[in-house]
């Protein structure tokens, strides 16, 4: 079984989520026998169809446009049994770029117009290449995706073989959600070798594949606190990933989360502690964390018996988590205060690191 699979997605490998779903379909399709061509449609030239019908007059069946479409893709694509059209969700459908693949594929039909099934529709001149569609979005509600689906389902038909559909995408790279990232993994793999040794996907698969990467709330809260600190900062997402900052929290649950999120697992080992934050001005109350042989639990409220309390304003506190100030220094300045065991205060920055 020849698979042509097609990846729209502008970002890189590694960062486009589209292309990391892509990835273990097609290693999954492989491991069934398949011989799979991947390819980034960042990296070609595909112009828009400009409708002027010289592929069903002139030169039957051959574009007008010479580029990567009529010189490569489109004759690849008509070899292939399957085509996979893999993209990131663009306001609420596939993006531009797939798009207009889709559309540079018109030499497949001819111009006349017939009725089939009730349904207006050309006469194929070539068998087109069954159809997997796989799409990621940011926003994590699976009803997103019913509009590509409702526009795949019509302009595939019978040959639609799968549809793939991960929503809250982006948080498939969080460092907390690694295993659950490797489970879906497996799951998009395991659909690969359905889809080439049964033409489908089955309901146990797709539910893995589909199934809630944590709590939806907390997704909400840190990616907005992500985008006000790319704000603040005038960075690209990228940028800020690069320059390992950390997003700063607004909030008494955000900054569990983010203290949760940078926790280094590996040097609290045998450690047993617990420290409470109080924090002042703008936000105000207190949170601690259970530290227990390398794990963490945060908690919201005062603890019973905490071996470290720090209090602080909460802007003072962002501003060292954040980077924006020097602990140590504010500590001489006695910009905070401590209580308890200072040695967990001097280990912070070993046992949380840059999240
Ligand atoms: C122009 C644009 C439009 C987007 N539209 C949507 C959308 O309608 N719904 C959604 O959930 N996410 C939307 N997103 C977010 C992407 O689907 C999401 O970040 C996805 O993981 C990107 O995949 P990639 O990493 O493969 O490029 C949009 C992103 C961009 C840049």
């Amino acid at each position: 079984m020849k698979v042509i699979a097609f990846n729209s997605s502008p970002r890189a490998e590694g960062v486009s989520k589209t292309g990391i779903m892509l990835d273990a379909l097609v290693e999954g399709m492989r491991r069934a026998g398949a011989e799979v061509e991947t390819i980034a449609l960042r990296k070609k030239k595909i112009n828009n169809c400009i409708g002027c019908y010289t592929c069903w007059t002139r030169t039957p069946g051959v574009c007008v446009h010479k580029d990567d479409m009529t010189g490569e893709l489109f004759p690849k694509w008509l070899e292939a049994d399957i085509a996979v059209y893999a993209t990131p969700l663009y306001f609420y459908t596939m993006n531009a770029s797939l798009k207009a693949l889709i559309e540079r594929t018109l030499p497949f039909v001819q111009p006349f117009i017939t009725r089939v099934a009730g349904r207006l529709s050309h006469p194929l001149r070539h068998n087109p290449p069954k159809a997997v569609v796989l799409s990621v979005a940011g926003f994590t509600d699976p009803l997103i995706f019913d509009q590509l689906s409702g526009y795949v389902n019509f302009v595939f038909r019978n040959g639609l073989v799968a549809e793939i559909y991960r929503p809250g995408a982006e948080m498939l790279t969080w460092p907390e959600y690694a295993r659950t990232k490797e489970s879906i993994l497996e799951a998009v793999a395991l659909a690969g070798c359905e889809i080439v040794q049964s033409g489908k996907v089955s309901p146990e698969t797709m539910e893995r594949i589909t199934r809630p990467v944590g709590d939806l709330d907390s997704f909400t809260a840190m990616a907005n606190i992500f985008w006000q600190s790319c704000i603040r900062e005038g960075v690209t997402p990228e940028e800020f990933w690069e320059r390992n900052m950390v997003p700063r929290p607004d909030s008494i649950p955000t900054f569990m989360m983010v203290m949760s999120r940078g926790f280094k697992p590996e040097r609290a080992e045998k450690l047993n502690a617990v420290m409470q934050f109080t924090f002042s001005g703008g936000v105000e109350g207190s949170c601690h964390f259970l530290i227990d042989d390398g794990k963490i639990e945060a908690k919201e409220g005062a603890a019973a018996a905490p071996d470290l309390i720090v209090e602080s304003s909460f802007d003072t506190w962002m501003d060292v988590i954040t980077g924006k100030a020097d602990g140590q220094q504010l500590f001489m300045e006695q910009k905070f205060k401590t209580s308890g065991d200072l040695m967990l205060l001097l280990r912070m920055q070993e046992l949380f690191g840059r999240p």
